[in-house]
This record gives structure tokens, sequence and C-alpha cells, in this order.
């Protein structure tokens, strides 16, 4: 089941509608006129502004902010649809009152289907190649253009923030998120959401919670403990609030212990809205919504796309005296305040055009900044062209474009999919859309004195004897993801894997580009020189790499997720697959089996607390590739480490940049807690990003809240240090960390 914006009416609903638009309280639609209403006065705080406006409410005005009209394939469409920019989600707005529409549009990594309705919009890096620079600046730039360009097209409410941890490795929405890691996760999408909601956007984080599979994602319970579930996905969620003031929150599809995530009370009410002092408003993934009155006293404020339950019904409901008054005034209070906190109200969006040149500019500083070395065996990398007489470059499309990620955050390329015929500029839900952004003539532009050839890489036998002669064969190879779905296991697809071991035993100088969503496998790891990890780099991949490739730019990412051996070494080796009854997939109506209730079928999250990195240290496997790894084509030191402890525990340490070319650096600090805490080996605390010349050493320090060196007490609902000895471990990777100190903490 999936939202697709596409909308049909028939021709008598729009006659009616073009009537209704010709009256003047459509007219006014979205007017903010201040003239006899106080709340438009922007000096009083957003809180007084709603309580005003709610005060003057009807319940059918009320009922109107509790649900979107509606979308094809996901139950009825209202005619009032036709007032929609075109986004997946609207929100009539109260002329009466001068309250605009909410035009909410997906917006993971740039404007989702500005294609489809006429307009251009930036693909930025995939959200996981964000968080993999460690830079908030970084992400702060990635929301902000987003937001700008959301406005620029109408839009006033963004449906992207997605930080679900990578528990499952499979998941098909990786490249959506931020890692496996919860205050790096937590951060970074902090940062997106400052960015976007400076723009004036409302800002929404998403999908709360443990929805981190997609394979039954309508039916599944999650079983989790409470401990872990608050010190890992949640927790990620919390430091983005925090961090934020994010104005929404997507509850998700499945059900976590029992209850669907948009009727958990637990997760909506007792943590949300009660621990977390959360004052935005809880709006339902599309067609994650169940029920009225149980929803609606768990917390749920508003239902996406319709109003299968928050229309008429809870209409009803709150007649009956089943939704008492109070209870609805909480949640339209909670959405305009969050129109009112956000902007949207005081500012609203102006259609423009989208800053082109601009996105450009940043689509190809972040993805230069993302792009993790893997492996560079003898300086293999970077390449000097004057060397280079003939360059090979094989497979994955790389003469003309790169992948992107697929579902509800696909981007639309500029001209279209460049493997498509040409002049198809819509995407489709689940098309692999390659992005006009050519590496082979990125390279070419590079070494303009080589023979820069390409070969498909369909033969093996033929691109083996393109390599066999080339002074160096650049393979790219690809695994995509998307919404709906999840990868089968981490192998990289098809014929890859065996490609990229026949190019490597004819040219010993082999360098792998590998454009994924999260982890693969590398079978082939110890044939090749080097290993390049570019993420679905963007609409300007292409440039930014080579600007890696020839070290035009010295790479500086560190991986936010572990890159596994195997599949076996998962905390789950198989994916967990849903039952028959409990998917709906193509089957007529499938919304109304939804809705209703699909069986449920069960995942558990045994491995609790140990996710990611946790996972592997405490059981003793060993990776390819660590959380946190990532090489540069400079080398630093690390030296001199103090812990001081206090309100916040002060770490300090020297990076010095030992080789001979400028770079930044990635420092990280790990703490690992006294055995009573009950811990994995160590967790992520901090970082800090050095940047330093040849020779150059300087002095870093990282405040660690106690929070980050806390353990959730579910028995007494609350963060607890333990007392004892805390080591700080301090370096380049959850694997290199040379500098160690213990300190008592109490
Ligand atoms: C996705 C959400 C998305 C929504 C609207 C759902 O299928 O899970 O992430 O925001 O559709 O397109």
């Amino acid at each position: 089941m999936h939202a697709q914006v596409f909308r049909t009416w028939p021709i008598a609903v729009r006659i009616a509608i073009f009537i209704a638009m010709l009256s003047p309280s459509w007219a006014q639609s979205g007017s903010t006129s201040k003239a006899g209403r106080p709340w438009m006065n922007p000096t009083l705080s957003p809180d007084e502004r709603a309580t005003m406006v709610v005060s003057k409410m009807t319940l059918d005005e009320k009922i109107t902010l509790l649900h979107g009209t509606g979308l094809s394939g996901l139950g009825p469409v209202s005619p009032l649809a036709v007032g929609s920019n075109g986004g997946a989600g609207y929100v009539v707005g109260i002329p009466r009152l001068g309250i605009p529409a909410i035009q909410m549009s997906d917006a993971a990594y740039g404007v989702r289907s500005s294609g489809e309705n006429g307009r251009y919009s930036t693909a930025l890096p995939s959200d996981i190649a964000s968080a993999a620079s460690w830079d908030l600046g970084a992400a702060y730039e990635y929301g902000a253009l987003i937001g700008r360009e959301l406005r620029a097209q109408g839009y006033n409410m963004s449906l992207g923030g997605g930080v679900n941890l990578t528990r499952e490795a499979r998941d098909g929405r990786t490249f959506e998120y931020l890692g496996e890691d919860p205050i790096l996760a937590g951060k970074i999408v902090g940062a997106v959401m400052k960015g976007l909601q400076a723009q004036h956007v409302i800002g929404d984080i998403k999908h709360y919670a443990l929805n981190d599979q997609e394979s039954g994602r309508n039916a599944v319970n999650v079983n989790i403990d409470r401990r872990s579930a608050r010190e890992s996905d949640l927790l990620a969620f919390e430091i983005g609030l925090r961090e934020s003031n994010a104005c929404a929150v997507m509850c998700s599809y499945n059900r976590v212990n029992g209850d669907y995530a948009c009727e958990n009370k637990y997760l909506l009410t007792d943590v949300l809205k009660k621990d977390w002092n959360f004052k935005g408003f809880v709006i339902s993934d599309w067609a994650a919504t169940h029920s009225a009155a149980k929803a609606s006293v768990a917390g749920l404020d508003h239902e996406e796309p319709g109003e299968i339950f928050y229309g008429e019904p809870m209409k009803k409901a709150v007649q009956a005296g089943k939704v008492p008054m109070s209870e609805l005034d909480d949640h339209v209070h909670r959405i305009l305040r969050s129109m009112f906190a956000c902007g949207v109200i005081d500012d609203l969006p102006q259609k423009g055009v989208v800053d082109v040149e601009r996105g450009f500019e940043v689509a190809q500083k972040i993805a230069e900044q993302s792009i993790v070395l893997l492996q560079d065996e003898q300086a293999q990398l970077p390449l000097h062209a004057s060397q280079l007489h003939t360059i090979a470059v094989i497979g994955a499309h790389s003469d003309v474009g790169m992948i992107s990620g697929a579902g509800s955050a696909q981007v639309d390329p500029p001209g279209g999919n460049v493997i498509m015929p040409p002049g198809k500029g819509q995407t489709h839900w689940q098309d692999q859309i390659w992005f006009p952004t050519s590496p082979l003539k990125a390279i070419r532009a590079k070494a303009p004195g080589a023979a820069v050839q390409y070969d498909p890489g369909t033969d093996l036998s033929r691109a083996a004897a393109l390599a066999k002669n080339a002074d160096v064969a650049i393979v790219f190879a690809y695994q995509w993801e998307s919404e709906d779905m999840d990868l089968e296991n981490l192998s990289l697809p098809g014929n890859q894997d065996a490609l990229i071991a026949k190019v490597a035993e004819v040219n010993r100088h082999t360098v792998v580009v590998l454009e994924t969503g999260g982890a693969v496998t590398m079978p082939w790891a110890d044939q090749v020189s080097a290993i390049v990890e570019a993420w679905y780099p963007g609409v300007r991949g292409a440039e930014a790499l080579a600007n890696v490739l020839f070290g035009d730019v010295n790479p500086s990412a560190k991986l936010p997720i572990t890159f596994p051996r195997s599949d076996a070494d998962l905390p789950h080796p198989h994916l967990v697959r849903p039952p028959r009854e409990s998917t709906t997939h193509g089957e007529p109506d499938e919304w109304k089996k939804i809705a209703a209730g699909l069986p449920a079928f069960q995942i558990t999250y045994d491995e609790g607390l140990k996710v990611g990195y946790k996972w592997y240290d405490a059981e003793r496997k060993p990776v390819l590739f660590p959380f946190g790894y990532g090489l540069s084509y400079t080398s630093y030191s690390y030296s001199n480490l103090r812990v001081t402890p206090g309100n916040t525990v002060t770490v300090c340490f020297t990076v010095t940049n030992t080789g001979s070319r400028a770079g930044a650096e990635v420092a990280e600090v790990y703490a690992s807690l006294p055995a009573s805490a009950n811990e994995p080996p160590k967790r992520l605390v901090g970082w800090s990003t050095v940047k330093l010349n040849p020779g150059e050493g300087k002095d870093v320090t990282v405040e660690v809240e106690k929070k980050y060196l806390s353990i959730f007490n579910v028995d007494q609902n609350g963060w607890q240090l333990i007392p004892g000895e805390y080591t700080f471990s301090v370096g380049s990777s959850s694997q290199n960390l040379p500098l160690k100190e213990t300190v008592n903490l109490k």
C-alpha cells in the first residue's frame, strides 16, 4: 500500500467545485487579514494565538483541521482536494478565521513530484549520505534548501525527516534514514529540521516508531522492551525534537507492543507528549489511522490522507460524548499552534523560481562531504590524471547517470530518467530512476589527456577485455532501494559481484564505486585496490565523485552504519516476511482492509539495545567496515586525552594531521558504562570535525551531556546515571580508538 499523488474527479464534481470557488469565502482562503482577528498579532505566543482561534471555531471547522482531503488508492477523495498544490497531503483552511490551508509535500532529499506538477526541485544526496557527513552545518543547509524549495512551490509543510534507526539492514528505506546510532541520527535530523523550519515551513519527523522494515508494515507487531526502545529508536526522535522543536511527528504504519503506532498511548501520549513535552501535532502516516476514539485518546491529532475516521465518525463520537470536546480542542490547538510557531500563518509561501544554481552547489558540496573512502590500497586514490593514459569506466549506467532512492522520497530528475525513453518527465512509484549526472563525463573532464572508455558491464568478458589494458578500471555498482519493499539480502544485485571480481582479476588497479542506500556485502573486497561509497549522491553526484576520485576533494565522511561481512552476522539473519493474510498488495480496495486492521504478525527485536555496532561489539563479530569508519588522503594522529567530569563531561584531546594534504577529520568519542549498567560495550557520545593543514595539530573539546551516559530506568520512567567507572575512548572510528581514559562518575 502506498500513497500516489494522483487525483481524478468526475465532471459534475469539477463543476460544483468551480462554482464553489467563485464564492467569497473560497476566494478568501488563506487570507490572513488582521481585522477583528486578535490572533494575527505575532507578538503573542503561538499558544495564546491558537487558544483564541479555537474559541471561535465551530465543530465542523475543528473537524476540518483534523484530516486531509483524500488520495486516490487510499480511500475516498473529497471534492475539496481541488485546492491541493499537488502534494501528498492537503488540509482545507478556515478562510473565515484567516487560517490558510496546509499544503504538504514529501521532501526527504528534495521536494517530491515536482515533475508531475510541472516544477523542478533539487535532488540532494540521500538522507543517509547527509548523516555520513557527520556535519550539522551541512544538515542545516540540507533542510534549509528543502524548505526554500517547498515554499517556492507553494508548500508550507514537509513530510521529510525520516529517522528510523537501521535495526534491519535490509530495510528498503535505509537511504531515507540517518543510520544506526540514535545520537548521530537525532542530531542530524534536528539540524535538518532547524534549517527547514527557519524557512517557515512545518517540519515533521517520522516514522514514529520502530517502522524498521517495510515488509508487512501495515500489519507487523514489533515487540521490544521499553528500555531498549527508549535508548535506541525513540532516543533518535527525542534528540531530533529537542534540537529543532519540529512541529509535527508522523506516527508509523506498524504496531508496537500490541497497538498500532497511531493509536498507541504509550508512544503518543506517555512518551511524546508527556515525557518529551512535545507541543506540536501527531499526523498519521498515509492510511495508518485505524480508529477515531481510540486513536484520539491515545494522542493522534490528525489523520492523513483522508477522513475515514477523523471526519464524520469523529464528529459523531464528539456529539455522542465518546470523544470529549476538550480532547478534540487539544488536537486542533496543537495544529494551529504549530502553524503559528512555524510561521506559516504570518508568512504565506510565495510561489517562485527555485534557485537551481544554488541547489546544484549545495547538492554537490554535501555529496563531497558524504562520499566515504572505504579502502585505498597503495594509495590507488587519488588518481593522477597526468599519469593515466587509459581509464576503463564500467557498469551501472555510469556513462549517463547515477541511481536514486524511490517511493515517496523520490525526487524527479531534471529532464527525466536518463535510462528511459526521452521526454518521460514523470517518475512513478518504484521506478528505478537514474539522475542525469554522468560519471563518465565527469571523469573525462578530469583526465582530458587520457582515453576514457565505457563498458556497460553486462558481458563480463567484454568488460574484462576493456579493463585489462587500462591503467585503472573504475567499476560502478549499485543497489537500488525503495519504500514499500525490502532488500532480499545485502548482496549487490545481478551479476555485479561477478563483474567486479572479473575486472579485478585482470587489473590490479581496480576502483569500485558503490551507489547504495545502505550496507552491501563485498566478497571481492580483498581483490580490488580502492572502494568508494557514494550512496545515492543526488543531482551533482558525478561531479562530486570525480572531485574525490581525482583528489580535488579530500574525503572526510564516515559511515553512519556498519557494513557487516554477511547477512548471517545480522541480529536477524533472515528478514521476517509477512504471512499472506497480513498483506494486501494489489487487492481491490486494499485501503479498506488496512483501515480495518490486518492480522498481526510478530517481529521481536530481542537484540534490544544492541543496534548496529553495539550488536557486533557485544557479539564480538568482525565486520567488513565498522560504524564511524572512513579514510582520507592524509593521516591523523590522536594524543593528549583529558576527561573532566562536571555538569557535562568535558573530553579534550589533540588531533594532528600527519600527512601531506589538508583535510577534515571527524574525531569520535565513545563511552563504556560501568558493568552494572548492563549496556553494550560502548556507545557514541559525541564528535567534532577538525580541519587541519599538513603538520598542523589542534586541541578539540567535546562536551558530553549526562543523558548520553545514562540508561533508561523503566521503573522510574526516567534517565539514570549509574555511578561508577566510565571509560572514554577517542579516535577515528568505532574500531580505531587509540585514546582511552577512565573516570568515576556519580
Ligand atoms: C510514507 C510516508 C509518506 C506518505 C505520503 C507513505 O506511504 O510511508 O513516509 O510521507 O506516504 O506520501
